[in-house]
């Protein structure tokens, strides 16, 4: 199976990131011929300096390869190091019908957030159909967040096969792989882990900081003694994915008796991320103690992403008549 995903650069990457996104990748690596890459051409939605985009997508190559991705496993890179992307993305844009577009909720809700309005934004999701169908990907493991940009990519795809296609498929149509269970990871506030909420726990922050952070989680007054439903509780929610089992039933049947402390679970909890990230942050420092290591992985990356996508590319360009 050829599976693919992207990550937006948009800043340090966090546990949301992690749970819902990165521990799928690496779990699907290896058996399966799986490429990952760092979405730069998106970013230029929303990140308008250079020099801050470049960090970004130095940080998640450095916080993938930590975190456990393996380039010898699977092929990393950076979407705008394979061209081939944009081009593709223009043959879409000219069979997507613009309705389509307009009724995409992360382009209705950014603009409602107060981003302006601009043509690349609006376009996002052809450029996103592009990125998967010029891998022939099968599966694309992301957020439940991204579903609706999946169902527009089996449409453009279905689309220009039926424009173009004659008897013989050009595209191969995707499937999304999306994980319920961890799909919503609750954040500091209780709502869904988003950097547009402001309520992220860094991965890579230094151990002090998460303590702190945690101490932070937004709670209700009900006192310690008092019986509460772990179920309802955001903090236990974040809490229980960490957790080794014993200490999850533990604090649940505390929970439930009566007799435990916010304060006692925020501070397990700072305990628990830094203990889970403890190898991965030994890994990322020396990453960037070596920044070659990052541009040598990104380099063949790039090699191997290219091979792919010049096929698939110069098949859609054949189908519609160009060259
Ligand atoms: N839009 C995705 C997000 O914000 C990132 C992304 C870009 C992506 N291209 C992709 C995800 C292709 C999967 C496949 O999370």
């Amino acid at each position: 199976m050829r599976i693919l995903s992207g990550i937006q650069p948009s800043g340090p990457l966090h546990i949301g990131n992690y749970l819902g996104a990165i521990q799928q990748y690496i779990t699907l690596q290896g058996e399966n011929d799986a490429y990952y890459f760092v979405a730069d051409y998106h970013a230029l939605t929303s990140v308008r300096d250079a020099a801050t985009l470049r960090r970004y997508v130095f940080d998640v190559l450095a916080d993938l390869l930590a975190l456990g991705l393996d380039p010898e496993k699977s092929v990393l890179f950076v979407q705008s190091d394979v061209p081939e992307t944009v081009e593709l993305s223009w043959l879409l844009t000219s069979v997507t019908p613009m309705g389509w577009l307009e009724k995409c909720v992360s382009y209705k809700d950014k603009v409602q957030q107060g981003i302006p309005a601009e043509h690349g934004l609006f376009a996002y999701p052809v450029l996103q159909a592009a990125d998967i169908l010029l891998y022939d990907a099968d599966l694309v493991p992301v957020g439940q967040d991204q579903k609706q940009h999946l169902e527009i990519t089996r449409d453009v795809a279905e689309r220009f096969n039926h424009v173009y296609g004659g008897k013989s498929e050009v595209f191969r149509l995707p499937n999304p792989y999306i994980l319920d269970n961890v799909a919503v990871i609750p954040g500091l506030d209780g709502r869904k882990m988003s950097k547009s909420y402001s309520n992220t726990i860094e991965i890579f922050d230094e151990p002090g900081a998460i303590r702190k952070k945690v101490k932070k989680f937004v709670t209700d007054s009900t006192p310690i003694e008092a019986p509460k439903d772990p179920d309802a509780c955001p903090l236990f929610g974040l809490f229980k994915l960490f957790a080794a089992p014993e200490d999850r039933d533990e604090v649940e049947r505390r929970y439930r008796e009566g007799g435990i402390g916010y304060g006692e679970v925020k501070t397990r909890l700072g305990e628990a991320i830094v203990a889970r990230f403890a190898e991965a942050r030994e890994r990322r420092a020396e990453l960037v103690a070596h920044p070659e290591r990052v541009a040598e992985v990104r380099a063949a990356g790039a090699e191997k992403a290219r091979a792919t996508a010049r096929k698939v590319l110069e098949r859609a360009r054949a189908a519609c008549g160009l060259g």
